[in-house]
């Protein structure tokens, strides 16, 4: 079995959120919590930002001491400096370097060419490591750089000291084969492939943070970089609970573990959510309010009878309390069936099919049949029903 390393960045990506903005209070008990779930790494900030990221990634790096804390630095001096003195003195304390790479980055925004870019990371790289005895380095805009120089980037990083090298698809432009082709590359073109960590970092524009990294982890990567919700930058990371659930529920395929406490995924996405102010969507995998819910009559049927017919992972194995049988338009009469009599109801054979009959009339006029509106319902047909 491979070992993948979860790298969280809910504090520092996720915070790129439009909206977002955590209290130093808020990331302290972020961090706690992502420790307590499992997580390796902690991206804790980008101190050179702000004075409240450089004190907020000060305190995370000085009060957790179980996990390792790393801080953002573009490859300039001061950036460097700035981890150096939130992160230098701290035992887990590391740093995470990043320029972009790509013909685009390099031409509109750094104004650079490839040599000086080159240039530049070799000057960064030893720089941090002259401090940190791990370095992470970032070709940003990885996915659109040209391969034969990304190559060149992620040796040059190597040879300065970096261990651990990260893939950014920063614009969530690749999709799952071509990031496994690009891996399958950096794999037969980097001899040093196998002595240092790789690591990938999605974004979701085109909705494939997660698909992309998974790929990624089949082609030989063994870090991921996401959020807790899938939060940050445009439209998101990798959710990072979507990776550990699929690599625990599809262990068969992906041969990997984690350190993930799985049954504190949901807590850890409530904790998340409440303090981002946003809402988990009902229809979120894994932590979505929908996630354990059967609506359709065949499914409430099928899921009655075997909770494997419709459930490929039970609620509870990611910390959910319980399944829902939610009852509507659509549910059938072995739901309603089985609801009432949860309810203390006794339903007689000979009696279901009226009862059935007059459940489908209030159903069809909302959206969701309540418990209130089932008593409601049997308080009417007193005549056919005998309460315990
Ligand atoms: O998306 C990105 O490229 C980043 C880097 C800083 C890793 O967030
Ligand atoms: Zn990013």
């Amino acid at each position: 079995m491979k070992k993948i390393q979860f790298f969280d960045t809910t504090l520092r990506d996720g915070e790129q959120t439009i909206g977002v903005n955590f209290s130093i209070e808020d990331k302290i008990s972020i961090a706690k919590q992502l420790v307590s779930w499992g997580v390796d790494v902690i991206e804790a900030g980008f101190p050179v930002a702000s004075k409240n990221d450089f004190k907020s990634v000060r305190k995370i790096g000085q009060e957790i001491t179980n996990c390792k804390v790393t801080g953002l630095a573009r490859c300039v001096k001061k950036d460097i400096d700035a981890v150096i003195d939130a992160l230098g003195d701290t035992p887990n304390g590391q740093i995470h370097v990043f320029i972009a790479t790509s013909p685009i980055h390099r031409e509109a925004k750094l104004h650079m060419t490839k040599e000086e870019v080159i240039e530049t990371i070799n000057d960064c790289v030893s720089y941090a490591h002259q401090k940190f005895t791990h370095v992470e380095f970032s070709p940003e805009d990885a996915t659109r750089t040209e391969w034969d120089f990304l190559v060149r980037t992620i040796r040059t990083a190597i040879f300065a000291g970096a261990d651990v090298i990260n893939i950014p698809d920063t614009t969530g432009y690749t999709n799952p084969e071509e990031i496994g082709e690009l891996f399958d590359y950096l794999k037969d073109n980097i001899p040093e492939f196998d002595e240092v960590t790789f690591s990938v970092h999605c974004h979701n524009d085109l909705g494939m943070a997660t698909a992309n990294a998974l790929s990624a982890i089949r082609h030989g990567a063994t870090r991921i970089e996401g959020t807790v919700n899938g939060i940050g930058e445009r439209a998101g990371n990798t959710a990072l609970e979507e990776v550990a659930t699929m690599l625990m529920v599809r262990g068969d395929f992906y041969q990997a573990a984690t350190n993930i406490c799985l049954n504190k995924t949901f807590e850890t996405a409530k904790m998340v959510s409440q303090k981002s102010n946003m809402q988990i969507p009902n229809n979120k995998p894994i932590t979505g309010a929908n996630a354990f819910s059967h609506e359709s009559g065949i499914h409430q049927d099928g899921f009655l009878k075997n909770h494997a017919t419709y459930e490929i992972l039970t609620p509870q194995s990611v910390g959910v309390a319980h399944s829902s049988i939610p009852l509507g338009k659509l549910s059938g009469s072995h739901a309603v069936t089985v609801k009432l009599e949860e309810m203390g109801y006794e339903i007689d054979k000979n009696t279901t099919k009226d009862i059935f009959i007059k459940f489908k009339s209030i159903a069809d006029n909302q959206s969701i049949v309540s418990d209130d509106d089932l008593v409601q319902m049997m308080n009417e047909m007193q005549s056919v029903t005998n309460k315990k």
